[in-house]
């Protein structure tokens, strides 16, 4: 046996105090969670959704719909894209009546950039059914699923940290820092179920949702994916990975196939007063309901229907460049046309003038597209 075998060998074995091949023992669990229970209490991360570790023993409770809120902002977006849409919108609507009144169209518009738009759509079809139901978020994981846009994984999150209920958050932040634990070797899109029975034996009965919060700060701050800080980590005593003496090799994953690539071309066609030509996208679908200035079909393949060719009229098209975006399932490429136009918006079209167009239900693809053609366009001020 090589000495990188006997290291993976050793890597095998159960964190101290746990009963074997994966497996928790009650003792072992309780450390884990006392111990990661007092990094949290020195190290937590200020978010502006949080309240203070020991919220519930100190008799506070936390604001659900600040829960919910930022838990669906979080659900596809990392923490700091989030913070500054969470500030805005509990400053535009501080309760979810607030935001039950508030216009779909302002919602969407509040919500541009963050990406995954049905988000959005979902987030208000919640709060306008929270709202009508007296505004007050159900306490459990059941009672939670039952909503618009709150899957397993959001429930989960909301009732530990905004009820303290014993529910298992795994995230992929939390997946990381199992499969660490435990040197998961199965690969993590078929280990996700033994990922999930080790959370649910770890979460401790006392301060739940301060354990979530835990976990998910030690993945993002220590047991990082590149270069973990494992000297600072408080369970290292426990980590089967760094016995492994390579712990960024967890989770084990399969190679996976690139993306495939999708084209097209967009065109901005400018009036003289700096208003854009822009239309709504269908309801349904991918950016559904969002604003886009005309483009062509994005498909697999470049022709006549994927090229200037295909402007939705004539004017005077040329090139200004090309922009790339990556989706959940593909990537695309849009060659972008920029024309100054004289003529009324054609149907399905409206000029959006130079100070809304920062207002428009924009998402990141189309505000690139903008950028390339007219730079600063999207950026102007309203006033
Ligand atoms: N990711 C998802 N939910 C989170 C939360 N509540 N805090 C930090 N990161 C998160």
């Amino acid at each position: 046996m090589t000495p990188l075998d006997q290291t993976r060998k050793a890597s095998q074995k159960a964190p101290s105090g746990d009963t074997g091949s994966g497996d928790t023992s009650k003792a072992g669990s309780r450390d884990i969670g006392a111990r990661l229970l007092a990094w949290y209490d020195a190290h937590h991360r200020d978010l502006p959704w949080r309240v203070t570790p020991g919220a519930f023993a100190r008799g506070e409770r936390p604001d659900p719909y600040r829960v919910w809120l930022s838990e669906v902002m979080l659900q596809q977006t990392t923490v700091e894209a989030v913070k500054a849409y969470f500030r805005n919108f509990v400053e535009k609507w501080p309760t979810v009546e607030a935001l039950a009144a508030a216009p779909a169209e302002d919602v969407m518009k509040a919500w541009a950039g963050l990406g995954y738009y049905s988000r959005a759509r979902n987030l208000k079809a919640c709060a306008d059914l929270v709202a009508l139901r007296g505004g007050r978020f159900p306490d459990t994981e059941a009672g939670l699923r039952e909503l618009p846009g709150i899957g397993a994984y959001t429930a989960a999150a909301i009732a530990a940290i905004a009820f303290d209920r014993p529910a298992a958050v795994v995230d992929g932040n939390v997946e990381r820092v199992v499969a660490r634990l435990y040197s998961i070797e199965t690969p993590l899109s078929e280990a996700k179920p033994q990922i999930r029975a080790l959370v649910e034996k770890l979460v401790p009965q006392t301060r739940p949702g301060d354990f979530a919060q835990a976990m998910m700060d030690l993945g993002a701050t220590i047991c990082t994916p590149k270069r973990p800080r494992c000297m600072l980590c408080p369970v290292r005593e426990d980590c089967s990975a760094i016995l492994s003496g390579d712990p960024e090799r967890f989770p084990v994953r399969l190679p996976k196939d690139d993306k495939p690539l999708r084209k097209g071309a967009a065109f901005v066609a400018e009036r003289d007063d700096g208003a854009i030509l822009l239309r709504k996208r269908p309801d349904k679908g991918l950016l559904g309901g969002m604003t886009e200035v005309p483009t062509t079909a994005w498909t697999a393949r470049v022709d006549g229907a994927t090229t200037a060719d295909a402007a939705p009229f004539p004017a005077d098209w040329r090139r200004a460049g090309q922009i790339g975006h990556v989706f959940t399932h593909f990537a695309l490429e849009l060659d972008i046309f920029h024309a100054h136009v004289k003529r009324d918006a054609p149907d399905g079209h409206f000029w959006s003038l130079a100070h809304e167009i920062s207002g428009e239900a924009l998402p990141t693809v189309m505000k690139k597209v903008i950028e390339t053609a007219i730079p600063g366009a999207t950026k102007k001020q309203q006033h």
